[in-house]
């Protein structure tokens, strides 16, 4: 049987779904009510996505991090349920408090990719995560998760060809990641502290001509899948494992036998090239400008990548606001 393919203007279809989250979503930003916005993209981004032609399943949800609005849930059927089969992450809104707060960096993401070729550790909830771009990629091995973050660093520089205080590493500002900040501290390499947001952080890690050289840190595990497929549509690494970061979450692991110590590489996360990543700012961040509203139109900005021609396309749209 032939391999399933996806037809190359998917990528102009879904991005329509990230548009109309963000475009609903912008119009909470700085209104302090995370969860009103929430349910408001994510409602937005079905009914965009259930046009697409397409049998889409929702295979990684949030849920078992935040409280996601329940819509989106693991089996959730997606598209019209005809064309090919596939699997669907999405994330209405990644950096929910950066919007409720009016702060740069909130994104809405979607990447789908034929059917069973997308990793679902459900009901994880959060992962360790490394991202590197592609002039990097030969430099993570796996001993990195367990390295001394001097080690990992030196080795990106020397495969980057810079020294290492020249370095961005991006990583959340979390109470978690305290000794590892302290260490890239020492280590010598600048840092960029993000409040939320490590979809974006591992595409700006991952693009050929990004400002981040590393994104290290746990992040959540779905956040942790969509960017896999971005990463791999760049050409760049990641390295990845479980964290859970509770008795509970262990145990719920632990019930579904799912394994945590396993080291996963971004193509253990998403195999095949059939990808498709898109991401539209709500907020204006280091990715994406934000949605701007004028009278009865909205501007957006995304970005799309598609697997198998590492096409990387940035577009910039103005809608009718009714007609979104
Ligand atoms: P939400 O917008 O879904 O809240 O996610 C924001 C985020 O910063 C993600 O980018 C990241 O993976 C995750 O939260 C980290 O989880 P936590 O905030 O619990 O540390």
């Amino acid at each position: 049987m032939s391999e399933a393919r996806l037809h190359r203007n998917t990528g102009l279809d879904l991005v329509r779904a990230t548009e109309a989250a963000a475009i609903s979503a912008a119009r909470w930003m700085g209104l302090g009510q995370r969860d009103e916005a929430d349910q408001a993209a994510s409602v937005a981004m079905l009914r965009a996505l259930d046009k697409l032609e397409m049998d889409g399943r929702i295979v990684l949800g949030e849920d078992s991090r935040v409280d996601s609005p329940p819509e989106i849930y693991v089996g959730r059927a997606v598209g019209t349920g005809r064309g090919v089969a596939v699997d669907v992450v999405v994330d209405p809104i990644d950096g929910r408090r950066l919007l409720a707060q009016g702060r740069a960096g909130a994104v809405s993401v979607a990447a789908i990719a034929t059917r069973g070729s997308l990793w679902s550790p459900s009901p994880a909830a959060y992962m360790e995560k490394l991202v590197v771009n592609r002039t990097a990629a030969a430099a993570l091995v796996p001993e990195c998760l367990d390295a001394p973050v001097a080690w990992t660093l030196a080795l990106i520089a020397r495969a980057k060809g810079k020294a290492v205080r020249d370095l961005v590493v991006f990583l959340l500002d979390r109470p978690r990641h305290r000794d590892l900040l302290d260490e890239i501290r020492a280590a010598g390499a600048r840092v960029l502290l993000a409040d939320d947001g490590d979809i974006s952080g591992a595409v700006l890690a991952a693009e050929p001509d990004g400002p981040v050289d590393l994104l290290i840190g746990v992040g959540g595990a779905a956040e942790g899948v969509i960017a896999a497929c971005a990463v791999k549509a760049l050409g760049g690494e990641m390295l990845a494992r479980l964290a859970p970061q509770s008795p509970e979450e262990r145990t719920s692991l632990a019930d579904v036998g799912v394994e945590t110590r396993r080291i996963l590489r971004c193509g253990d996360m998403v195999t095949g090239d059939q990808i498709f990543f898109v991401a539209t700012g709500i907020t204006s961040g280091l990715l994406l400008e934000g949605v701007s509203f004028v009278h009865d139109r909205a501007g957006t900005n995304s970005l799309i990548l598609r697997g198998e021609t590492r096409t990387r396309r940035r577009i910039q749209a103005e809608h009718l606001i009714t007609a979104v």
